[in-house]
């Protein structure tokens, strides 16, 4: 059996692999990277290493021989992500690969997210091919509320625009533990998973954390778009990477981002990264 992840190099992809890794010998994963220079750890493990690049056709058939199950994992450049995918699953399906696991969204049939069109695209294309596959419909990262923590204590405020939506967010780990799963497990056939933390919590809540476990008040400022928008200009991030991080965070106020769904606590035998074990891991 051999199992092969792209975005390998990436950070869901590397916590896959040590995932992975717990249930199957380094001989049966292959990982497939844009850049081979990354993979040097990879190679370490005993792993193989194919040179697997979205937007060069001419790696993407030779680096899928002879692989029974490929975790497409979603790539990173909104706008661009129907046709690479669609390059995958072509070669897949040439190379003949009979199954394929992907990386989608939450409720991605039916999400209001700007981001779900390119996910809702992708297992359209994987559908019509024909191939045996499992969506992975991944809710946002916590993480993704935690990477300017340092900047929320300063201020001692944390700014959205989310309201008091509810969120089950995960940890890329506990993603990526449910992948390993699926990918070593039998029974998946044709599935699709929504997968959600195992409890939810506001932006309140979360400034409520941060205060309890720095020691520094901080409190959740909700802004309209328009001034959330501003501030985050402000702060040097991308208009495009800003557009998505509003709209994200005008639908969780909506209920985007809230499930009750415990299909990754089942998968994964546990429940999941609480949201106070997951503010404590990024504090170091
Ligand atoms: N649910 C969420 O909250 C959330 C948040 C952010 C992203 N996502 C989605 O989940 C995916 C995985 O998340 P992540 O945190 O692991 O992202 P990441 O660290 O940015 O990893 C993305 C991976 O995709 C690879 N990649 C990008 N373009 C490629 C190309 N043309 N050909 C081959 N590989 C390519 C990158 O290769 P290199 O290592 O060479 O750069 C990297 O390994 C993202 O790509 C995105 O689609 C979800």
């Amino acid at each position: 059996m051999k199992i092969a992840i792209t975005g390998a190099t990436g950070q869901l992809g590397q916590l896959v692999i040590h995932y992975l890794l717990k249930e199957q010998a380094a001989a049966n994963i292959i990982a497939l990277v844009r850049s081979p220079e990354k993979a040097v750890d990879l190679k370490l493990q005993g792993i193989e290493v194919r040179h697997f690049d979205y937007d060069v056709p001419e790696t993407l058939l030779p680096a899928l021989h002879g692989i029974d199950k490929l975790l497409l994992i979603s790539a990173n450049e909104v706008g661009r992500r129907t046709p690479q995918h669609k390059a995958v699953i072509d070669a897949a399906k040439a190379a003949h690969v009979p199954y394929i696991a992907y990386t989608s969204l939450l409720r991605a049939n039916t999400s209001k997210l700007g981001l779900s069109q390119e996910h809702r695209e992708t297992e359209n294309l994987i559908q019509a091919s024909g191939l045996s596959y499992t969506f992975l419909r991944n809710n946002w990262y916590i993480e993704n509320y935690l990477t300017a923590i340092a900047h929320v204590i300063e201020t001692g405020t944390l700014l959205g625009a989310a309201q008091q939506g509810r969120i089950n967010a995960a940890t890329r780990a506990n993603y990526a533990e449910a992948a390993a799963k699926v990918l070593t497990s039998t029974g998946h056939e044709n599935k699709t998973y929504e997968l959600a933390s195992s409890e939810s919590f506001t932006l309140t809540d979360l400034a409520q954390t941060i205060t309890e476990l720095s020691g520094k008040a901080v409190h959740y400022q909700n802004l309209s778009a328009a001034d959330y928008t501003q501030r985050l200009l402000q702060a040097g991030l991308p208009k495009s990477l800003v557009d998505v991080i509003v709209d994200a965070d005008l639908h969780t106020a909506e209920g985007a981002m809230y499930s009750i769904d415990k299909t990754l606590e089942q998968l994964i035998g546990h429940p999941t990264t609480s949201l106070q074990e997951a503010v404590k891991a990024a504090f170091h």
